[in-house]
């Protein structure tokens, strides 16, 4: 008997050492117990708030509703615990974001008699979580801006040094329409280089429409020039369903993968175009999607290294850059298919040619028939 005691003041006295807050109510929501923590996290008294009914204040809704969130996910005769976060509102108007577990709390005969949270509180936790993002965000404006800096630059460099040589050509009245062309060129080049920053950044106002992506390929064929050896064959299934999709973005993604293949090509080669429709159910987590297209933009070029295959849907990752690549075609690609809920791959082997594949949601979308 006096051991038992023991234990209990004990076990009190852990309670009343933890740094977490310790709260119990019933199924009615009634408060059974609660630590010094707890009192200190609610500004409470404690004496005086055993035996209130959590549901009466305001404050304590959000806590209910995890409450209710747990009870609803949890098979009741089993004791398990889960974690929630939510915040609470300070006398003085502050907010404080909490961290909390709910267990039930089980008698005997295994009837749930209430509910255990342990509370903790998350304001160091966030200020970190806010520090790390701000400087996550930090290192990649700087990545970007180096970039950035060093894809204008270099056609100013560029330009600056043709016009050093047309200097001494005008004054030795030589002809100076090769360096006209270079410097026109090099401008070209950095306007567009511009273009597709602010293309990649944007985030464009999106005119989402349930139509045909075999029209919007066809249309990015036809805008893309390329020289006669070049010829693009069809391999299209022709079941394809209507897609959700942003015609002028997705636009903008096929005319970019054409125009590298062409550029891969060079003089000669074929293009090939595929659409299938895969199997239901291979992208996970997207509620109304009923399945999945694909398609691809293939060429017999010469292929991407193996080296540089990891890096090609990064921004300014180019190897065309003596030929006006800007190393953002992709990157935009990549940004624009994952707007979409899809994905974008790249197969590609030394020799034979490389194969790049747009795999779209076939959504149903609500209030759509
Ligand atoms: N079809 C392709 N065949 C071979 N290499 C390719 C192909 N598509 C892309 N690449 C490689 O990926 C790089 C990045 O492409 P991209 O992001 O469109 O930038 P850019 O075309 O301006 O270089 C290209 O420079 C090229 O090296
Ligand atoms: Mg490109």
């Amino acid at each position: 008997m006096a051991r038992s005691t023991h234990i209990e003041s004990f076990g009190r006295q852990v309670l009343e050492c933890l740094p977490s807050g310790i709260l119990v109510v019933d199924v009615t929501s009634r408060v059974l117990f609660l630590n010094s923590e707890a009192a200190r996290i609610f500004e409470v008294v404690r004496d005086e708030f055993v035996g209130m009914m959590l549901v009466s204040h305001a404050r304590f809704r959000p806590l209910i509703a995890s409450i209710n969130q747990y009870r609803r996910r949890t098979p009741a005769l089993i004791p398990s615990r889960q974690q929630f976060e939510g915040a609470i509102v300070r006398n003085d108007g502050r907010v404080l974001p909490l961290g909390f577990s709910i267990s039930n709390l089980v008698n005997s005969r295994r009837r749930v008699l209430g509910y255990v949270m342990i509370f903790r509180d998350l304001t160091d936790v966030q200020r970190l979580r806010e520090r790390a993002r701000h400087s996550e965000m930090m290192a990649a404006l700087g990545t970007m801006a180096a970039g950035v800096a060093h894809e204008i630059r270099n056609p100013l460099h560029t330009i600056r040094a043709a016009l050093d040589v047309l200097e001494l050509r005008l004054a030795r009245q030589e002809d100076p329409e090769r360096y006209l062309e270079v410097v026109r060129r090099e401008i070209q080049r950095a306007d567009r280089t511009v273009d597709e920053i602010l293309d990649y950044s944007k985030r464009a106002e999106a005119h989402y429409r349930r139509q045909d992506i075999l029209e919007c390929l066809r249309r990015a064929v036809g805008l893309v020039r390329r020289p006669a050896g070049i010829q693009v064959v069809e391999r299209l299934d022709q079941e394809i369903p209507a897609l959700y999709f942003d015609n002028e973005r997705m636009l903008r993604v096929f005319i970019n993968l054409i125009e590298n293949a062409v550029d891969a090509m060079e003089d000669r080669g074929t293009i090939t175009l595929g659409a299938e429709r895969l199997p239901l159910g291979t992208a996970e987590g997207v509620v109304a999607n009923i399945g999945n297209v694909a398609i691809e933009v293939g060429d017999d070029g010469p292929g991407i290294a193996p080296a540089d295959l990891v890096h090609v849907f990064e921004p300014f990752f180019t190897r065309k850059s003596s030929r006006g690549g800007t190393g953002l075609g992709l990157a935009i690609c990549q940004r624009i298919v994952e707007e979409h809920g899809g994905q974008i791959e790249v197969a590609s082997s030394a020799g034979k040619g490389t194969r790049f594949r747009v795999v779209l949601p076939v959504r149903e979308v609500m209030g759509e028939g």
